[in-house]
């Protein structure tokens, strides 16, 4: 491509992808593996809000508590480095994966403050191109002008055993049918939410990823990028 000349013209040498869906339907992998091989920088926006609801937790403070929270996050910094993710200077990539800041995290995501605080720094983070943004408003909200966008769903019973084999590998052993209400109640929360609900952001390529082997998604997401590479290249 020559210089300056961007893809589709917006002055970005390379595109912006996102990928959007729902808890299960294996995101996380699929947006590691594609930044990998296209050699893209990749931006957990999940990460980044469970960052900051590790501040909260932390912090002793509850999600509803509003002037409290507002001054914690004025002065709370999230930063992405690969694979970790620092808060106020301290890696927190670990501790962000328990199931209690999973849920806090859900209920401030819902916040406007929350929001309005991660919303613009991922979308300087993405400005330059060459990333894959992975979370649940990435295409709707954060990027609503990327090149490619993904929405990457499966059907619950598929969710629940990723998510009930998920656990068993961190050693915790819980009945499917429980997972399967723990999944329906992240759904209707990320997607019944008034603010950056999750949707498939319009242009969205559907991908269901049931029965496909994680190979087989990244394979097709893979395809999905080149196209819009190939097409937009000057
Ligand atoms: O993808 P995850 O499990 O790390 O996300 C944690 C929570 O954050 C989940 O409830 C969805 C929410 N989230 C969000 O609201 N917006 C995003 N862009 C990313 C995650």
């Amino acid at each position: 491509m020559r210089e300056g000349i961007g893809v589709r013209g917006c002055g970005r040498k390379e595109p912006v992808v996102t990928i959007d869906g729902p808890a299960g339907a294996g995101k996380s992998r699929a947006a590691r593996e594609l930044a990998r091989r296209l050699g893209f920088r990749l931006l957990d926006t999940g990460a980044m809000y469970r960052g900051l609801a590790w501040a909260v937790q932390r912090a002793g403070l509850a999600a509803e508590d509003g002037p409290a929270l507002r001054e914690l996050l004025a002065r709370t910094t999230v930063e992405l480095v690969e694979d970790k993710v620092f808060v106020n200077g301290r890696d927190v990539a670990t501790e962000i994966r328990t199931p209690a800041i999973g849920e806090l995290t859900s209920a401030l995501t819902a916040l406007p403050p929350v929001r309005d605080k991660l919303t613009p720094l991922q979308r300087t983070l993405a400005a330059p191109g060459g990333v894959v943004l992975e979370g649940r408003d990435t295409g709707s909200v954060v990027c609503p002008d990327a090149e490619v966008k993904f929405y990457l769903d499966a059907d619950l019973e598929t969710r629940a055993r990723r998510r009930q084999e998920e656990l068993a590998d961190r050693g915790v052993t819980v009945d499917v049918a429980a997972v399967r209400e723990e999944v329906l109640r992240r759904d209707r929360q990320d997607m019944g939410r008034a603010l950056a609900p999750l949707v498939k952001p319009s242009g969205a390529v559907v991908v269901d990823s049931s029965g496909l082997e994680p190979e087989a998604v990244v394979r097709r997401l893979l395809e999905e990028v080149e196209r819009v590479r190939c097409c937009t290249r000057s």
